[in-house]
Order: structure tokens, then sequence, then C-alpha cells
């Protein structure tokens, strides 16, 4: 069966044009005007935007299993909610307990999702050790698909040192693969903490005062020369501050290769969220900053620095998991939720405020997201022969979100 989607403006990498594209057989078939029905089933439009399914490179869909601060979603109610946003591939974070194989996680995870998941998915690998063992799993990894990995230099049960962290940057660079990172300082978050709880402070107010803006920075930087100094390219996921994109332009003036994600949180909220009574919805890391980063994000954004806009859907619920921290906030499980509200809000808050071109737009939420993860032109391209998932969007529909209307089991 064939779909015919009539009149509706495509948005290629050279830009929209107004012209009819047919899908045979799950793939792009043809483009252009005035297409012929023939026996296609007929979707008009007109006055819509047509874009090649969005891709969230950041999911955390039934991390923590079997224990307190579990993730709300499960593979079904996750990228039921993720369709339901228009991204039709996520890339979630398969994570092996420590002192396990990669493989046992990568099982694991398949495991979670094959047969349950209701669009295209990929995993990212957690390296939380580093020893020969791992080292000699990563051609097996690449043969199963896996080209991503996140390391976490914050966290003391996640994090590596710098030399294990150069290690497996180099190591996965030889396989063609690409680390990402979770850039804070651990040991300066680990002291931030401390401060707060010495001081009696332990509201969600004191969340973003234990992991200030310097503490990304730093780590970033750190990063950044231990990338440079491997002479691989890295991704830096989740940015949420000007002054690490301070670090990043520097690192690129040098000459270096980086790819850089942040996150809708982190483009339209700020740190006064911390106050409300409900703070706590609002524990991630790192944590939600001023609206003078936030403006910075955008301007990144804008200027082709930042790559991509992923989630980092890592939701809990506010009257469940998240009230592990109603007495301490460093009790809070870390993280939010985003994956349907994604598209939505970066094109309501991005290109309908003039902040991003509707180019940038596709660029960040699903053609870079395709080329960095190895999935281009398969997905995040409207040519011939491409994947078939595909987004018609009503650039003038308004609505407002409430929790009735979204599929996330937050
Ligand atoms: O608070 C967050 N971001 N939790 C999810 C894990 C991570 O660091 O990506
Ligand atoms: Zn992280
Ligand atoms: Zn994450």
């Amino acid at each position: 069966m064939s779909i015919l989607i009539q009149n509706g403006i495509l948005v290629l990498p050279t830009g929209p044009i107004q012209a009819d594209l047919r899908v045979a057989g799950g793939r792009i078939a043809e483009l252009g005007p005035g297409l012929a029905p023939g026996a296609s089933r007929v979707i008009d439009a007109q006055e819509r935007l047509v874009f090649p399914g969005f891709i969230d490179t950041h999911t955390h869909f039934e991390m923590n299993k079997g224990f307190p601060n579990e993730t709300a979603d499960d593979w079904y109610t996750g990228t039921r909610a993720a369709l339901a946003g228009g991204t039709t591939t996520v890339l979630d974070f398969a994570e092996p307990e420590r002192g396990a194989t990669l493989a046992s996680a990568l099982e694991t995870w398949h495991g979670r999702a094959d047969g349950a998941a209701c669009c295209n998915y990929g995993f990212h690998m957690t390296v939380k050790d580093w020893s020969p063992s791992i080292r000699s799993e990563l051609r097996e990894m690449t043969a199963a698909g896996v080209t991503s990995y996140k390391v976490y230099l914050a966290y003391d049960n996640l994090r590596l040192s710098d030399a294990a962290a150069y290690e497996v940057v180099k190591a996965v660079g030889a396989e063609g693969g690409v680390v990402g990172c979770h850039c804070e300082n651990g040991d300066l978050v680990t002291e931030g903490i401390r401060a707060q709880q010495a001081a009696g402070n332990l509201s969600p107010a004191a969340h973003p005062l234990s992991r200030p803006p310097a503490v990304e920075a730093e780590a970033v930087g750190r990063w950044l020369t231990i990338a440079e100094l491997a002479g691989c390219p890295v991704n830096i996921v989740h940015l949420s501050t000007l002054r690490g994109l301070e670090a990043v332009r520097a690192a690129r003036t040098r000459g270096q290769r980086l790819y850089v994600e942040t996150c809708p949180q982190y483009l339209t909220l700020t740190e006064e969220k911390y106050l409300e009574p409900d703070g706590l919805k609002y524990v991630m890391s790192p944590p939600l900053r001023t609206a003078r980063d936030c403006e910075a994000l955008w301007e990144g954004l804008a200027r082709g620095d930042i790559q991509v806009v992923g989630t980092d859907h890592c939701p809990f619920n506010y009257h469940k998991e998240k009230q592990l921290g109603k007495d301490d906030f460093t009790k809070c499980p870390n993280g939010a939720p985003g994956v349907e509200e994604r598209v939505p809000l970066l094109f309501s808050e991005g290109v309908l405020k003039n902040r991003i071109s509707v180019n940038r737009f596709v660029e960040t939420v699903c053609a870079n997201p395709a080329r960095i993860y190895g999935l281009y032109p398969q997905k995040g391209i409207l040519q011939p022969g491409a994947d078939g998932d595909l987004v018609i969007l009503d650039p003038a529909a308004e609505w407002t979100i409430t929790h009735d209307k979204m599929h996330s089991a937050v």
C-alpha cells in the first residue's frame, strides 16, 4: 500500500518547497510537484510542513529497573509518547551494572525494548568501568550496531577517572565510534552537596547551588582536553550553560571536532522553578540555569554551535519517585520527562518565535542526530530511498500541554 502526501511544504536540506511525496513499501518512493494519486491513499497536507521523522538522541526508559528510583516509562509508554510527539526513533542508554559486561547490558536492553517499542530505536552504551575485558568487547558492540558510548565525570557511582575516560575515547575512536560525556566535575559536586547539607539547605532550591555553572564549564573543558589528547571527535550531552558553550567555542576555534546536545528544559525553564512548591519536579543534572543561559543556548543553536536537541527524557512521577527527595534534595532521583514535548516546544519557542529557522530546526531534531549516530541518509532527510517515517506538522495549531493529552506514564 502506498501513501501520497499532497500539497505539503516539504522541509528539504535546501529549504522548504511545496510538493507531493509518495511512500511505498515503507520508504520514500518519489517527491515532486503534481504526483498522480494512482492507487495511493491520499493525505492532504495543505499548509502543513512535512518533515523526516524526528530522532530523540537521549532517553532513559526502564532505567534503574527494580529499584525505587526506576524511571516511570517502560518501552511501550515511552515510545508511545515519543511517536505522539513526532519522534519516530529514540536512542536510549543501555547501562551495564558496575562490573558487568557491555554484552549483558545490550541483552537486557533488547529484552526490554524488542517487541514492546512503538517506534524505531537504538542504544548508546554507558561505560561505568574500564578494563581490558570491556575494551575487548567493543568490536562485538560495533557488530551489534552500537557505535555510541557515554561516560560520566560526575556521580560517585558512575564516573570514570580522567585517565579511564581518555582510554575510552581512544579505544572507541579506533573502532569508529564516538563517546558522549556527562560534563560535571564530580568532586566539586560532592563538595557542593556536602556544603548545602552542612548549612541545612535540603530543599530543591539547594540543588542548583550544589552544582553551579562553573562545575559544568570545568568538566566541558577537561572533557575536550581529553578528546584533544586522544585525537578523536566526541559528544557533549545535555549542555546547560553559557560558560560550557564558551568552552565549546574555544575548542572549535582550536580546530577540534565535537558535537553538542542541549535539551528543551535548558532552553525554556530557569532555576526559579526550584523555589516553587513542586520544585522537586525540576531536580535534574545538570540543573536548570538562568534566562541568560537559555538565551545563550538559543543563540548557540541558531549559529550552529549546538548540533542536537535531545530530551534526556528521564521521567519520575512527582507523587512517587520524586518524593524520595521530599526531606533532602540529594535523595531525589535526577531527571525529567520530555520525549513527547520536545518537538512541539522547539517549534513553538524556537521557530515560531524566530529564534531558529525551520532549517536549523530540522537539523537539530533529526538531520544531525542521524548524521552523528550513523543513521543518515536512511533517516533525517526527505529523499527517495529514505525511510518513510514522516511527520506532518500544522504550524498554525495552538494547544496547551496538559496531563490528560500526554502519553507518557509520568
Ligand atoms: O538528571 C538527569 N539528567 N538524569 C538522567 C541521567 C543523565 O545524567 O543523563
Ligand atoms: Zn547525563
Ligand atoms: Zn541522560
